[in-house]
């Protein structure tokens, strides 16, 4: 079986390292590959079938994806694979050839495995790129090509609010896969977790990558919390160190909290209202500390940004003992700060979110 995993752009590593852990642990044969076809934000899983002994000591197939849905931290969706394919200079095609080629593509798969006769469907579809066609027009042509294959076993239900299954179509640039996704409407990195829904919230799977960039095994400090993604993904993990999660307006410190209750381990937070230029106040001295910097404030505060990273860096070169890691849009302002306080860049890249490729640094 392959799988297409899908995760944010830029942290394609740390998901396929997180899968090879994973898949390890079932004990199948598999291989992994970040970026097939060159697409980013994709990781490709070819694994064997995997097993389980139930309590009768039946050998039972254990699904693979389930496995992948329920344990991952970093990916969004688990989609298995039906086709992928190359479409060569498809982003220039007037809209008819597009989506004749992929209406053509897809008439010759067999679509029929994936769904019985009782199972209602629908095609979701996603598009990134420069093209003439819409997501709405990919969606409507697959879904038209998998409708008319299943009219030859049967009468295919249509259910667009609540499939059974759901199909995926992407064309992402000129590669188009088709799948079934199995995580379903709601992507992964969307935490049930989350009663409190802060305006600048961090996706979950990015805030798991930023712990595994700091790789943190001391206490733990996000020093502008917001709504607790970090340190409660941190948690959940099961880190036994201390975790702190500072915020300064007290409306989203109450709802960290409320998220913590929530994930069940507000136990294993200490939450404190306060300022992070002000950091040494608060604690003396700390190991890690991993956050996604405030940025794009409203123009006109723009200016107060390089005042508040000189001030929260100073601070934090008075406590932090081992290692920082950072995401902000604000790359100038943060070098800035991170070098005039004696801290030095060990690692930095860039990582998709919300639309915009964001700057991560891990200092020491
Ligand atoms: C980008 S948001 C963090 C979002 C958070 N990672 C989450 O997922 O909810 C930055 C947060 O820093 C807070 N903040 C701004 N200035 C601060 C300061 N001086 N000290 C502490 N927190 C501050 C903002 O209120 C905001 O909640």
């Amino acid at each position: 079986m392959r799988l297409i995993l899908t995760t944010s752009r830029g942290i394609e590593d740390l998901a396929s390292a997180e899968v090879s852990a994973l898949l390890d642990r079932l004990g199948v044969l598999f291989r992994v590959e970040e970026k097939p076809l060159g697409v980013e934000g994709r990781v490709l899983a070819e694994v064997e079938k995997a097993h389980y002994t139930d309590e009768k000591g039946r050998m039972r197939e254990l699904s693979v994806s389930t496995y992948l849905n329920e344990r991952s931290r970093l990916l969004h969706r688990v989609i298995i694979e039906i086709a992928s394919e190359r479409f060569e200079g498809i982003n220039d095609d007037e809209p008819e050839k597009a989506l004749k080629r992929i209406e053509s593509f897809v008439s010759s798969l067999p679509v029929e495995r994936f769904v019985k006769a009782s199972e209602s469907f629908a095609v979701r579809s996603f598009r990134k790129g420069e093209h003439k066609i819409t997501s709405v027009d990919i969606a409507k042509t697959v879904g038209k090509v998998i409708f008319e294959r299943l009219e030859r076993f049967g009468t295919p239900k249509v259910n667009l609010d609540h499939p059974a299954v759901i199909f995926r179509a992407e064309l992402i640039g000129d590669v188009f896969f088709l799948g079934i996704d199995t995580t379903g409407d709601s992507s992964l990195h969307k935490r049930p977790w989350r009663v409190y829904d802060h305006p600048a919230h961090l996706k979950a799977s990015i805030a798991n990558a930023l712990i595994k960039l700091a790789k943190p095994d001391g206490s733990f400090i996000d020093p502008f919390c917001g709504s607790g993604t970090i340190p409660i993904e941190l948690a959940l993990r099961g880190y036994t160190g201390e975790i702190i999660g500072l915020e300064k307006f007290r409306k989203h410190l109450r709802g960290a909290e409320m998220n913590a209750l929530s994930a069940g381990v507000l136990d294993r937070i200490e939450f404190v209202l306060g300022d992070a230029t002000r950091l040494s106040e608060y604690v003396s001295e700390v190991d890690f500390a991993v956050s996604n910097l405030p940025y794009g404030l409203k123009i006109g505060r723009k200016s107060a940004i390089p005042k508040l990273y000189m001030g929260f860096f100073n601070e934090l070169a008075k406590v932090l003992q081992r290692r920082g890691v950072f995401i902000t849009t604000e790359k100038r302002a943060i070098e800035r700060a991170i070098e005039e306080n004696g801290f030095e860049i060990r690692h930095h890249r860039l990582i998709g979110h919300g639309g915009l490729m964001v700057h991560t640094y891990v200092i020491e």
